[in-house]
């Protein structure tokens, strides 16, 4: 009786180990999700959420030279603004723009390197 409580122990902390390791994934997966949602907040006004943008107003980012080349030259349209952009250095944490910038470099086909809060901040 006691052995079969400790097997039953034993397979219930299994479970839960398999448990947390199953949040944890998920919950590394969403950092996709929270820069998608930081980009629909604040760039889909213009740039769109299937990030084509709007002909001759607003730039595509998908499969824009600038979001496919590196994640500093996309760091530095955010904080220092372009043309009708503005800039989003006192509105958008570090951690926040990397998160839209490594969306938006892995979203619709994009496909580039992660790129951290720390290196946005350097740049300023
Ligand atoms: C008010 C509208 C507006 C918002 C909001 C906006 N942008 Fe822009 N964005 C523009 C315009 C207009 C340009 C083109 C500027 C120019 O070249 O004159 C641009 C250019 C860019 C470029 C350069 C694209 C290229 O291929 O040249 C990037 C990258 C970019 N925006 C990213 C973002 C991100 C990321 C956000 C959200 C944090 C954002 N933008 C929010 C209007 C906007």
């Amino acid at each position: 009786m006691i052995k079969k409580n400790t097997l039953h122990q034993t397979k219930l902390a299994r479970i839960s180990l398999l448990f947390s390791s199953f949040v944890f994934c998920s919950s590394t997966a969403s950092a996709q999700d929270v820069g998608e949602k930081l980009f629909l907040n604040n760039c889909a006004e213009c740039h769109q959420r299937d990030g084509k943008g709007l002909p001759n107003i607003y730039p595509a980012l998908a499969g824009s030279e600038v979001v496919r080349g590196s994640g500093v030259d996309v760091a530095l349209v955010m904080l220092i603004g372009r043309g009708e952009m503005p800039s989003f250095a006192d509105a958008i944490t570090y951690e926040d723009m990397a998160s839209i910038i490594n969306y938006v470099r892995n979203a619709w086909g994009n496909n580039g390197k992660e790129i951290s809060a720390q290196k946005i901040s350097d740049l300023r």
